[in-house]
């Protein structure tokens, strides 16, 4: 069975704070809501972990329900700006796998 691309992900390293790394995941709209984005978030907070990182970034739309979702289940606040929403994931405390 080959692969598919369905989307794209990455993690990128900031200057301020140090060991922060923002994570950004896109999933093409005929694709989402079958759980692909959560599985590709939680990956990226492993990945971030296991490369040292101390603190995730996230950034989104205020109306991207899934990725506020997503967070939230992470057991992490999000903070509602005039136009966009954001939020600091402490990997030492959030449970991603
Ligand atoms: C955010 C995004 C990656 C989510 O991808 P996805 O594959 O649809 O996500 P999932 O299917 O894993 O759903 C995640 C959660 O949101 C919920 N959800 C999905 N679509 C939703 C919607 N339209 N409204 C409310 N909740 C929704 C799911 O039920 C799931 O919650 P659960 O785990 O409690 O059941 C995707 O919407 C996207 O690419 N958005 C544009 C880019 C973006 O803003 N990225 C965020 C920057 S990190």
């Amino acid at each position: 069975m080959g692969t598919k691309a369905v989307g794209a992900a990455r993690l990128r390293p900031l200057e301020e704070p140090t060991r922060a790394v923002e994570a950004g995941v896109w999933i093409g709209c005929s694709h989402r809501g079958a759980g692909v984005g959560g599985s590709v978030l939680r990956h990226l907070l492993d990945q971030a972990r296991a490369d040292g990182f101390a603190m995730v970034f996230v950034s989104t739309g205020p109306n991207n329900k899934a990725v506020h979702r997503l967070i939230e289940g992470l057991g992490v606040d999000l903070v509602h700006n005039d136009d966009a929403v954001t939020a600091w994931v402490n990997l030492a405390e959030a449970q991603s796998s």
